[in-house]
């Protein structure tokens, strides 16, 4: 089976510019990437014509809400991988709040095999740190990675408790995994869901500090340097955080971290009011000056990859008040022309670096084979059409669910076609 993607514009990082290049592809990997400026021998193969188009390596999202097993009213696979799909990603990986939590073997087997069924992307899940995300007991590491789990999270809640964490950094690290933190300390938060800022204030609302997010960045630091596990911060939303990774790269601390686009990109100060719980989730939108900090920090490598945080919700559950709404909100289809519109068009970032965070950089962390537009590497291509503008309709989401707030949003950058192991699982 060959396919030859021809004519398409592949960023060059040492020139800094978008080259014509042919792409051949033979049975799921890259075989060559020619100069443009050569006529390509396509023979009998299936040819994609990308002339005027992005072609990049498939985006990798190393942080995803699934939903299944046991809340599929939200998302499903087939749908979820679908939706990653539709916004360019074709490696996703998959957090293990579902219920039952992914906190037995037979649980990641069920994800790896229906994802291998009904998905359309890689799906490399996670398996929880704790049963049932309860924060008490650890979970079986040795069994969960034997079945397929890529790394051990509690996603959803913090874990609490600091000899827990470090019980489980330890094994985690006897075994060359890593720990995946969700970070939040509860005593903090307490019913509270936007941000301590100026809405908060202006609406009378209890706050959540910025400090329950890092006194757990500052405390698992100090833990992954007494254990040398690789540390992975999920979804930094806080100035305090980043200098704390900051600090703890700069000594050696085998710590890595992502940030959501929603957080790059919107603070407390954009939520419209009380009654859309569409600009609720966790982290909370924080304020102006946090915003300022995550994009230095992905800026200067302290935050190394772009993740979505893809959170589906039922539009009944998210029709709730606000305050009993749950939190979250979808990302797959948004992501990358959210981030090329108000980033790269605005002369603020260079195409290379944002592909860089969404490709090279989450798979130089997790280790992955893919992120790479390399002979021999497995053929995961994502073409983006980077010119024609289009305003974000949630209805037509290939999620189940369209729970986001940047509807209406006037975006450039739309993937136009996506490619995993050499097979096209989505085109416009
Ligand atoms: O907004 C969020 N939604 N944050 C989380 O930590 C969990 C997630 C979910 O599962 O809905
Ligand atoms: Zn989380
Ligand atoms: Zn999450």
């Amino acid at each position: 089976m060959s396919l030859w993607i021809i004519n398409g514009n592949v960023w060059n990082e040492t020139s800094g510019n978008l080259e014509s290049k042919h792409i051949r592809i033979e049975n799921g990997l890259i075989e060559a990437v020619i100069d443009g400026t050569q006529t390509p021998d396509t023979g009998s193969a299936e040819v994609i014509d990308a002339q005027g188009k992005l072609v990049s390596p498939g985006f990798i999202d190393m942080h995803v809400h699934l939903r299944d097993p046991g809340f599929e009213y939200k998302e499903d696979i087939a749908t979820g991988t679908r939706s990653a799909a539709k916004g360019g990603f074709t490696t996703i990986a998959c957090m293990p709040n579902t219920r039952p939590v992914t906190d037995t073997a037979e649980t990641v087997r069920y994800i790896k095999s229906k994802a291998e069924q009904v998905g359309v992307v890689k799906v490399l899940p996670y398996a929880s740190i704790t049963k049932n995300e309860l924060g008490r007991e650890l979970t079986d590491f040795a069994s969960l990675k034997e079945a397929g789990a890529i790394g051990f999270t509690d996603d959803g809640v913090g874990v609490q408790n600091a000899q827990m964490m470090k019980n489980a950094m330890a094994l985690a690290h006897s075994m060359d995994m890593p720990i995946i933190a969700h970070c939040e300390d509860d005593t903090l938060v307490e019913g509270a869901w936007a941000s301590e800022g100026e809405f908060s204030r202006k609406h009378g609302l209890k706050g959540i500090p910025n400090e329950s997010e890092a006194i757990h960045v500052g405390r698992d630091v100090l833990l992954a340097e007494a254990t040398g596990v690789h540390y992975h911060v999920c979804h930094v939303s806080t100035e305090q955080s980043v200098r704390l990774i900051r600090l703890a790269k700069q000594i050696g601390v085998r710590v890595t971290a992502e940030v959501c686009p929603h957080h790059l990109l919107l603070s407390d100060e954009d939520i419209p009011g009380l009654d859309d719980a569409n600009w609720k989730m966790n982290p909370p939108l924080r304020t102006p000056r946090d915003v300022q900090a995550v994009i230095e920090a992905l800026e200067d490598g302290t935050i190394d990859m772009v993740v979505t945080d893809h959170a589906p919700h039922s539009a009944e559950e998210k029709a709730r008040s606000v305050q009993l709404a749950p939190f979250g909100i979808v990302g797959f289809e948004t992501a990358f022309p959210l981030l090329y519109t108000k980033f790269v068009q605005t002369g603020k970032w260079t195409l290379g670096f944002l592909l860089q965070r969404m490709t090279a950089d989450p798979a130089r962390v997790f280790r992955l084979p893919t992120g790479r537009l390399e002979q021999g590497a497995p053929a995961d291509i994502t073409i983006v059409d980077l010119a024609n503008e289009r305003a974000v309709d949630p209805s037509t989401f290939a999620s189940k669910s369209n729970n986001t707030p940047f509807g209406g949003w006037k975006l450039s950058g739309w993937p136009v076609t996506t490619i995993v192991d050499g097979a096209i699982v989505w085109s416009e």
